[in-house]
């Protein structure tokens, strides 16, 4: 039976006859298809609230369990999560960093104001060694963003030196501090926002600024760096394209940032919102479709081959703060919505594969779209970091193109969003999709068409991210509302993956 979703309790939406929604997901044959780079799962850790502090290290002499100083239960959230790569130290904060406060006996380091993020005094106890310990402990690459707003180009050159010569008197330093091996570093930013907090640069300007940096940030024994720039905020494929042609032949991979936010000067409650919020958000995240295209467009005319990546390594919601909390710190809870635009994020970056070779959701603990919350010894599960689990099988596996045909939803501000978005990939012999409805109530009957799948499969099992309501979240002190149950609901037949995708649920299957 067909029911009228009445215009006037949705005004977001095209005036639609609703009856069973269906949506179609054909697999193509992934033959040259990208494999899905596993840094596209990446974090960011900045001194920023308590992300980092308290958050992630609380030191050695804590009663909160730790081991070396690094919170045990957030030791396991980040090998659960398989973590790849961490973004550190900032951000902003990144740009008036500097690392040679942060080395040697933690009583002799210098306090600094972290004026970026509510003038909180920051004692330098976390570190170079400790970030990159924390790294080489778990397998995750460090990912050092380098001061270029605020630092030296000498300051820079010293620091690749500090963490990777074998030889030399910045490597002396180091065993003096107590490492006597190199680290192993792959990815160095050069700069943050250049455009913004990084030192408000031209494109222009910080191309030029960028070809110094990267000259003196040089390989030390067999440690090769991926030299990544200060890419583009949003919507500025301007900068892109300057940057590009001026030095991106020094390049490895420049960055590009998106934040789900309009309005700076009110950005909204992330736990309170209406229906009408709700599909302007799924409108937003989907958005990076079309941003990461057109920058992907600009980055063909000087790299066809796509030799250097397009790292999104910021990205994710940022709501006002909760009530109560220091508006500098960013912290802010995490609902069901949140999940789904990981999600449609996440296919979007997997069906990029060919240019996204990296990125990271700002940020791991406590700041914007966390992982995980923490208050004194205990530690909240969010939303999104089920998605991040459930997302694990596409790390590393070979991209299965897919054609989704499915009703289109016009949002406000002008936008469209596909009512139901995926992404599919293989390996080991097993083909894994990913399918996120961002329906509040209307569940979809979905038809994979597995002709192209590289696995047919006869079993099918898989899990599910959904809750009764889509403002629900995970707190302290209470049972996880919204987490990975499994998914029983799959069928295989005629060659066909048949389920019905219940509404706000993020689904995942392999084969
Ligand atoms: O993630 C919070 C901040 O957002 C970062 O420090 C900065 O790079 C961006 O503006």
């Amino acid at each position: 039976m067909k029911r009228l979703l009445a215009f006037a309790f949705v005004p977001y939406m095209a005036f639609v006859a609703a009856g069973t929604e269906k949506a179609t997901i054909t697999l193509q044959p992934s033959g040259e298809a990208p494999v899905i780079a596993k840094e596209i799962y990446g974090q960011f850790t900045e001194h920023l609230g308590s992300c980092i502090y308290g958050g992630i290290w609380v030191g050695e002499d804590s009663p909160i369990p730790n081991t070396n100083g690094y919170r045990n239960d957030v030791l396991g959230a980040i090998r659960d999560l398989k973590v790849p790569v961490m973004r550190w130290p900032g951000g902003c904060f990144a740009d008036e960093y500097h690392w040679q406060d942060g080395i040697g006996p933690k009583e002799d380091r210098p306090r600094m104001v972290n004026s970026n993020w509510g003038g909180t005094v920051e004692d330098n106890s976390f570190g170079t060694h400790e970030f990159m310990n924390l790294c080489e402990m778990l397998g995750v690459e460090p990912y050092i963003s380098g001061n270029v707003g605020s630092g030296s180009v000498e300051e820079l050159a010293k620091w690749v030196e500090y963490m990777t010569a074998e030889d030399g008197p910045q490597a002396r330093r180091r065993k003096e501090n107590g490492r006597e091996k190199p680290w192993k570093l792959k990815y160095l930013g050069i700069g943050n926002e250049t455009w913004g907090c990084g030192g408000n640069m031209t494109p222009e300007y910080y191309s030029d600024i960028y070809r110094r940096y990267a000259t003196y940030s040089r390989n030390y024994g067999d440690n090769k760096l991926y030299k990544i720039g200060s890419g583009a905020d949003a919507y500025n494929t301007n900068w892109t394209d300057v940057c590009m042609k001026k030095a991106g032949s020094m390049m490895d991979g420049i960055s590009l940032h998106y934040y789900c936010v309009d309005n700076w000067s009110s950005k909204g409650s992330a736990r309170e919102f209406d229906n009408d919020d709700h599909y302007w958000l799924m409108g937003k995240a989907f958005d990076i479709d079309t941003l990461v295209s057109s920058h992907s467009e600009i980055m063909d005319k000087y790299d066809p081959e796509k030799r250097v990546g397009l790292l999104v390594d910021e990205w994710g919601t940022w709501w006002d703060v909760e009530p109560g909390t220091n508006p500098g710190h960013l912290y802010q809870q995490n609902t069901l919505r949140d999940a789904l635009v990981a999600a449609i994020s996440l296919n979007v970056f997997n069906n990029h594969a060919d240019r996204v070779r990296m990125a990271n959701i700002a940020q791991f603990a406590n700041v914007l779209q966390a992982m995980l919350l923490t208050r004194g010894d205990s530690m909240v599960l969010t939303p999104t970091y089920y998605v991040f689990k459930s997302y694990i099988p596409h790390q590393d596996a070979r991209l299965i193109p897919l054609k989704v045909d499915t009703r289109t939803l016009s949002v406000r501000k002008g936008r469209t969003v596909p009512l139901v978005t995926a992404s599919a990939s293989e390996k080991d012999g097993i083909t894994t999709i990913s399918m996120v409805n961002i329906s509040l109530d209307e569940p979809v009957e979905v038809t994979v068409n597995l002709d192209g799948a590289p696995v047919k499969g006869k079993k099918v099992e898989g899990n599910i991210i959904t809750s009764d309501d889509i403002h629900d979240y995970n707190d302290f002190g209470m049972d996880e509302k919204v987490t990975m149950r499994p998914f029983r609901d799959a069928r295989i037949k005629d060659g066909k993956l048949l389920l019905t995708l219940p509404a706000k649920s993020v689904v995942t299957l392999s084969l």
